[in-house]
């Protein structure tokens, strides 16, 4: 992501380093604002920032050769698994001696609060131009992925409202409607009663297709692939596109939260598609490839130019893409986008499978 390509840019290369001394490194890395700490060949910590302090939960002992690899009391996979050091980005970095971009851990504190972060290895040159180790620039994504995780919970409680208050309300105004229609006989001003129940019956389907978009309810009843079909036929009458859904059955496969997340990202990239594609087919997959539960929107429209919209400043592109690929690594997962001007344009979303489901197909 941008931290990483910034990394490889302000980080001295082989041919740079010359210039660039330990001490300049450390300064630096004791100015940054996110965490970062330098490992050496072997993973012995040579030296780590403030920040880092503040996101491991503890300063620990500088080059000891018993706590290697990362300064965290542990380490555990996005799915929650322990990770062990030594199969840390850093340990990673180290023995491949090559930039480990992006990589999403969780840290695990001693006092057992957790945090979320994104780590960024990229190997060190001392001034002969030897490789001397790696810096890893660890950047704390806790607090946006609670953001998310409330937005969630904000949109099931706004759709909760919506169903229970206003759309109890209008049913009731209608129901009592109905029946003074039916009292007073179709003479008595029933052409104007018949409009205003037409009326009310268009805004309690407007109310439904709104709490619906907010918390699809099919996902809570039916599951991912039931809600992803709906969301295929209701896309296809919207837009008028045709819509090729191909939704296999992926249970257990999915956590509840991983699901939404899978939906909202098939949701963005079909608003997507009839947005900017000029697309006349779409086709959504949706299917279990050994671990992973893998979601595919592909269009045949005019495509886009990916690498360019991936350089653009965050401020001046959308929101869409962004939201995705956070959605998908905060599950432990990724997120893909593939064009080619003219060639159509394919969102490939690869979330983990929870454990215990299906393998294979
Ligand atoms: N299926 C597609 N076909 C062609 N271009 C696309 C497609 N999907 C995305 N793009 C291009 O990628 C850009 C970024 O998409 P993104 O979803 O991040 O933003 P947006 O749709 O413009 O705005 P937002 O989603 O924030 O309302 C789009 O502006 C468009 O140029
Ligand atoms: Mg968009």
């Amino acid at each position: 992501m941008e931290l990483g390509t910034a990394m490889r840019t302000i980080l001295p290369s082989p041919t740079a380093k010359a210039a660039s001394g330990e001490q300049n490194l450390e300064r630096l890395i004791s100015q940054l604002p996110i965490a970062a700490y330098i490992c050496d060949r072997d993973g012995v910590i040579k030296s780590y920032n403030n920040p880092a302090v503040d996101l491991w939960g503890r300063a620990p002992p500088v080059g000891s050769t018993v706590e290697r690899f990362c300064g965290s009391h542990q380490l555990c996979y996005p799915n929650g698994k322990i990770m062990p050091h030594e199969r840390s980005p850093m340990a990673v970095g180290l023995r491949t001696r090559r930039a480990v971009l992006d990589q999403d851990v969780i840290i695990v504190r001693p006092d057992g609060s957790r945090r979320c972060a994104i780590a960024n290895i990229v190997p060190l040159y001392d001034s002969a131009g030897r490789w001397d180790g790696a810096i890893n620039c660890v950047l704390d994504v806790t607090a946006r992925q609670h953001a998310i995780l409330a937005q969630e919970e904000e949109r099931r409680r706004v759709a909760r409202e919506l169903h229970d208050a206003v759309g109890q309300v209008l049913s009731s105004a209608r129901l009592r409607l109905k029946r003074l229609l039916a009292e007073a006989g179709p003479k008595s001003r029933g052409a104007e009663v018949g409009d205003v129940l037409h009326l009310l019956d268009r805004a309690l389907r407007e109310l439904g297709a709104i709490a619906q978009d907010l918390r699809p309810q099919e996902l809570d009843a039916l599951g991912l692939e039931s809600a992803l079909r709906g969301l295929a036929a209701d896309f296809m009458r919207r837009s008028r596109l045709r819509v090729w859904a191909s939704v296999s059955s992926i249970r257990p496969a999915l956590a509840n939260g991983a699901a939404l997340t899978m939906y909202r990202i098939a949701q963005e990239a079909l608003a997507n598609v009839e947005r900017h594609a000029q697309a006349t087919r779409v086709a959504l997959s949706l299917g279990r490839h050994g671990g992973r539960v893998v979601l595919r929107v592909k269009d045949d429209g005019r495509g886009c130019p990916v690498a360019r919209l991936e350089a653009e400043k965050p401020r001046s592109r959308g929101m869409g893409l962004r939201n995705m690929r956070e959605r998908a690594q905060s599950c432990g997962g990724t997120l893909d986008m593939r064009s080619a001007p003219g060639a159509g344009t394919e969102i490939v979303c690869r979330l983990p499978a929870a454990a215990g489901g299906r393998h294979g197909r």
